[in-house]
């Protein structure tokens, strides 16, 4: 499994340090939140491309009410994965757009959205980010219901025997991470951000 450090409460004012902080990750997650799709605002295309700077791959989870408008800037950071949320309007446009750059698709969904509603693109994208909290924060707490909805995809990826990676975000710590030993990326923001020695952490589940 790959812990997927994200920096959305990381300190700003030293970004590159704490970056290093998780040097041995091999994808680091970036927030974009446009204060419409949820009630925050992170960060946009400039400070996305400074970050892509450092070596680790990027994941860019697009947490925004157009996706469309964002794909073409946030490529410019050549980053692995472009997760758009299905909760979107433009999200089936906005997979083409990925896909057409090159780019790693992924489908993410809120905790309110059932993957029954999203079997049908299953075979479309590379990744679904299923999110274990409402996004717009860091530092909330898991929802259990996600287990679940994990034992549902892994169901019916080896039925459809389809390729797409399995990722949760929101919430992950030390403790309910071991119930998630199989899916194949945990995102994992304030609990990481806060640790001594991250890169322990990150080393364990490799
Ligand atoms: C929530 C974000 C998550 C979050 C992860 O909207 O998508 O990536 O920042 O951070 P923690 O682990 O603090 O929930
Ligand atoms: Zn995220």
């Amino acid at each position: 499994m790959i812990i997927a450090p994200s920096i959305l409460t990381a300190d700003f004012m030293n970004l590159a340090k704490e970056i290093k902080r998780f040097s041995n990750a091999k994808l680091l997650h970036l927030d974009i939140m446009d204060g419409s799709f949820v009630p925050n605002i992170s960060f946009g295309p400039h400070i996305a491309s400074c970050i892509a700077k450092q070596p680790i791959p990027l994941d860019v989870h697009l947490m925004v009410k157009d996706p469309t408008l964002w794909i073409t800037p946030f490529s410019k950071c050549h980053p692995k994965y472009i997760t758009v949320h299905f909760e979107t309007e433009n999200y089936q446009k906005a997979i083409k757009q990925i896909k057409q750059l090159g780019i790693k698709a992924g489908i993410s969904i809120n905790p309110s959205t059932t993957v029954k509603s999203i079997t049908s693109i299953l075979s479309e994208i590379d990744l679904i980010l299923v999110m274990s909290v409402v996004p717009g924060y860091g530092g909330q707490s898991f929802i259990s219901t996600t287990y679940d909805k994990i034992r549902e995809l892994i169901k019916i990826r080896e039925l459809k025997k389809l390729n797409f990676l399995i990722s949760v975000d929101g919430g992950i710590n030390d403790t309910n991470i071991e119930k998630l030993d199989n899916v194949d990326i945990c995102v994992v923001g304030s609990y990481l951000v806060n640790l001594k020695n991250p890169k322990n952490f990150i080393k364990k589940f490799e």
